[in-house]
């Protein structure tokens, strides 16, 4: 081969080459490695909402300071609760937090972080049609976030199918307009939904106890152990507790 033929193709070649690998980048171009994204479901106050446009909340501070602990930018996306563990999976995000219950399920698919927080799943009932226990679920019509750990509970542990909804909120407004008879939520998201309304009582008996961790896509050690470490920095200086302090009282302050 001549060597201006050779000089030729190894040009093709790494042109062909270069337009591959653009093609790709431009493919998978929701990965921005200088950016770390968090995805969410931004209806569950303190934890994660919206002021105008924007998510705020204790989740979203949480992955922020994971983001300035590695040097990244930051970016949130709102998705349905459903999408949020598939969106890491999938790679379209780093960081799932959106107070996601650990369960043995989802540590099938996804790693967790540390627990950040503890909650306890309430019932919500009209104070004219009281909806207090366990028992008292039978044969109603429990209205659930679809995908939540309550959902879960209200088909394995009331045996029966839930009423699902889009968010909690809407839950509550169907409970408050007689299309539900309970709602069953995260305590936290469920005085913000009695906040203001005065048909609505929040029993006094958990159903359940859980903890929140952030999800994060199998095989990732590093970025596993990054979050640990903001959590527990962020625990032992006890600013998780003072944003949900702070974000309660402006998600409360939203609805007066
Ligand atoms: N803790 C519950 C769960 O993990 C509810 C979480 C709902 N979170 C939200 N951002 N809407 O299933």
């Amino acid at each position: 081969m001549s060597k201006e033929r050779f000089v030729k193709r190894m040009l093709i070649r790494s042109l062909v080459g270069a337009a591959l690998v653009g093609l790709c980048c431009w493919g998978c171009s929701s990965r921005d490695e200088n950016t770390l994204k968090m995805v969410t479901e931004a209806t569950f106050p303190p934890y994660e909402f919206l002021r105008g446009g924007e998510v705020v909340g204790v989740d979203v501070e949480i992955c922020r300071a994971v983001a300035e602990k590695l040097g990244k930018q930051f970016a949130v996306e709102n998705v349905d609760f459903d999408s949020v563990i598939p969106s890491v999976i999938s790679e379209k995000a780093d960081l799932a937090a959106a107070g996601i219950t650990v369960t043995e399920d989802r540590k099938q698919s996804v790693d967790f972080s540390d627990v950040y927080a503890k909650t306890e799943i309430v019932l919500i009932y009209r104070k004219d049609k009281p909806v207090l226990t366990a028992d008292d679920c039978k044969g109603k019509r429990i209205g659930v976030q679809s995908g939540n750990t309550a959902e879960t509970i209200v088909l394995e542990q009331f045996q029966q199918e839930p009423e699902r909804f889009r968010s909690a909120p809407e839950a509550c407004a169907a409970l408050k307009a007689g299309r539900c008879d309970a709602v069953l939520v995260d305590v936290e998201p469920a005085k913000n939904c009695v906040k203001g309304e005065d048909d609505l009582a929040i029993a006094p008996t958990p159903i359940n106890l859980e903890e929140y961790a952030i999800a994060i896509r199998k095989g990732r050690p590093e970025l596993l152990k990054a979050v640990n470490e903001v959590i527990a920095e962020l625990k032992a200086s006890g600013r998780i507790e003072s944003w949900k302090d702070q974000y309660r009282a402006e998600a409360d302050a939203m609805k007066e």
